[in-house]
């Protein structure tokens, strides 16, 4: 024998495994942080067999104090983890064995690792929704509205093009992250019914022909239902796919606010200030102040974009039911979860430790034209049509260009030569002040509306006061 403990599919075999094999096959380095979850569904299974009367109610008591002696052991760090099991699976059962004797050989009645490695994967990712990503995004959504709040008022200019476009409040703007977010966390919310479905007594992929009683391991492991197929149910891995895909949407969101904030704290911008906790120096550069951490959250996007095309390309073309290409769609799960989870957190950091420059953002807005769309708007007031007052800002925008100033510093008969419906009210209109005040639309970027939508999220994220 290679490894030092006989392998459990060992006995139809006249030679021992080559190290080289055993090294290539295992799984165990990466797919031992699923034990708790391993255990989990071995205890429910034990339990699952002693009800139909397939084990002992003895055997039983002793398979789950064992496996709960296992599970303390590895918390503690005292658990001695075999190099020659092939996994987790393998790796726990042994231990169960070595401990308990014939009733932990009882345990893989009606069980193979491939239904059992899905129910782990499915228990796994349930609680990386529940527990992390979903957590996180609703503490990611409150920075940003506590943020929100604070600036409800303050006015910015908004880009289209990367190019100064209107001015909105600056809450209006970060509740556009928390609308995204939002999003995020409903994507996740949805895969999570795909996620709830338990897959146990599907055996290698044709069930048993034992009594074994699905539901009752589908409830004591909070399962909604049971998997209705089970070629299916040990084959599919859309539930990784889609826990990816909504990571992938979400990492993305994450790097779109990084790269606002990397630009915003830019000396040409200077709208925003990170707490020197949240940046880093240059070894070099005396002066440097770094957003490293809003770059490396826009980076580590890749690592999770890369986890979902590694998943959909390790299932795409695959035959149906187990095959073992699927060992490696832990490398890309845990990849893709523990990459967000760590941007999610840091990024809720950085909104906590983020101020904008109130008195340098209402500058901004002064310059770039800001009000032109309002003045065309005033235009349709006046009963222009909307294509024909375009044209006249445009060309009022033009001489200003030229002259080098703004529309609010024209004079009145500089108004009514480009349009004789011009009045001296349109200097009400001009200005980001007056712009943001006037918006009315629903959901627009002035102070109304992102008061409005404050209380709205106040409400969702139940956020007290
Ligand atoms: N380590 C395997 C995996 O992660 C467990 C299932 C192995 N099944 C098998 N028939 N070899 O996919």
């Amino acid at each position: 024998m290679a490894g030092s403990r006989q392998k459990s599919w060992q006995a139809r075999f006249s030679q021992a495994a080559d190290k080289l094999t055993e090294g290539f096959v295992e799984s165990l380095s990466f797919d031992r942080r699923l034990w708790k979850y391993d255990i989990a569904g071995s205890i429910a299974h034990a339990e699952m067999l002693a009800e139909v009367g397939l084990i002992g109610k003895a055997d039983c008591a002793k398979v789950r104090r064992g496996l709960t002696a296992i599970g303390e052991e590895i918390v503690a760090g005292r658990f001695k983890w075999d190099a020659a099991c092939e996994d987790i699976h393998m790796a726990i059962e042994a231990a169960l064995i070595e401990r308990i004797g014939e009733p932990g050989k009882r345990l893989h009645t009606a069980r193979s690792r491939n239904d059992q490695v899905a129910l782990d994967l499915r228990l796994y990712t349930r609680d990386a929704i529940d527990l992390d990503v979903c957590p996180l995004l609703r503490d990611l959504q409150a920075a940003l509205l506590a943020s929100a709040e604070k600036y409800a008022d303050a006015i910015m200019p908004a880009y289209t093009h990367m190019q100064r476009a209107q001015p909105v409040t600056v809450g209006a703007y970060l509740l556009a992250y928390v609308e995204e977010f939002h999003r995020d966390r409903q994507r996740f919310a949805d895969a999570r019914k795909r996620v709830n479905v338990c897959p146990l007594g599907s055996g290698a992929l044709a069930g048993s022909t034992l009594p074994i009683d699905r539901q009752a391991v589908a409830r004591k492991l909070g399962f909604a239902e049971v998997s209705r197929n089970s070629i299916d149910g040990t084959g599919d891995r859309d539930f990784i796919t889609e826990f990816l895909a909504a990571a992938a949407i979400c990492a993305g969101h994450l790097s779109r606010l990084a790269e606002d904030w990397i630009l915003y704290a830019s000396t040409e911008f200077q709208f925003i200030r990170i707490a020197d906790a949240f940046c880093t120096g240059s070894s070099m550069m005396p002066q440097k102040r770094n957003p490293d951490v809003l770059e490396l959250v826009r980076g580590k996007t890749g690592r999770v974009f890369g986890a979902l095309v590694g998943m959909m390309t390790l299932t795409k073309g695959l035959p149906q039911a187990y095959n073992r290409d699927l060992q490696e769609d832990k490398i890309h799960l845990f990849s893709g979860h523990d990459t967000l989870r760590d941007s999610l957190r840091i990024a809720a950091a950085v909104v906590r430790n983020t101020t904008f420059n109130i008195d340098r953002l209402r500058v901004a807005t002064q310059f770039g034209f800001l009000d032109a769309t309002v003045l065309a708007e005033y235009l349709v007031g006046k009963q222009v049509p909307f294509r024909q007052a375009h044209q006249i800002v445009g060309r009022l925008v033009a001489a200003c260009e030229k002259a080098g100033c703004e529309l609010r510093d024209l004079k009145l008969a500089a108004f009514q030569a480009a349009c004789d419906r011009i009045e001296r009210d349109v200097y009400d209109y001009l200005g980001a002040g007056n712009v943001v005040a006037r918006y009315r639309s629903e959901g627009s970027g002035g102070p109304r509306a992102t008061r409005k939508q404050i209380e709205y999220w106040k409400r969702i994220l139940d956020v007290k006061d």
